[in-house]
């Protein structure tokens, strides 16, 4: 068995502790020793984009990182947009009434690629809002109601900062 390592991470603003063997993925560490398991594990190469986080602010694939990586820094998952439990983040209420979902296990990903995108374009064009989420696989919609759902959530941002 490995040594392990003592990691101290900020998960949406709480300070989790623990000893982690050097090899864990950041993902498994979110999913498993913090128990969010908002954050969806498909590929686990990189590849689809279901385990996005926000590393710093940053939308990162989890699986390809290391917990040991995250010591020290701050990350945000899903659970974290949310303002309370019966008040949605702006994006996420736009997913629910433009149905930009169906399963559901691409949203979460979808979401934390979205949350940086929509702060720094407040106004995307419908070919913007598709680049930005063409890291992100989803089998189940076809993409349009995601796309929807994008410039939807990108009008609820801009009437909540007027
Ligand atoms: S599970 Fe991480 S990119 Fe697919
Ligand atoms: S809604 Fe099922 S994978 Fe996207």
């Amino acid at each position: 068995m490995s040594p392990t390592h003592p990691i101290q991470v900020s998960i949406n603003g709480k300070t989790i502790e623990k000893r982690v063997e050097p090899r864990l993925l950041l993902a498994d560490f979110i999913r498993h020793e913090a128990g969010l398991t908002g954050t969806h594990v498909g590929c686990e190469h990189g590849v689809c984009g279901a385990c996005t986080i926000l590393f710093d602010g940053k939308p990162v694939r989890s699986c390809i990182m290391l917990a040991v990586q995250a010591n020290g820094h701050d990350i945000t998952t899903v659970e974290g947009l949310a303002v309370s439990e019966d008040k949605l983040h702006p994006i996420q209420n736009a997913f629910w009434e433009a149905h930009g979902l169906q399963c559901g296990f691409c949203t979460p990903g979808i979401l934390m690629t979205l949350v940086p995108f929509l702060q720094e374009n407040k106004n995307p064009s419908e070919a913007e809002a598709r680049e930005a989420i063409s890291g992100n696989l989803c089998r189940c919609t076809g993409y349009q109601h995601i796309v929807d759902a994008t410039l939807l959530a990108a009008k609820k941002l801009r009437e909540a900062e007027s």
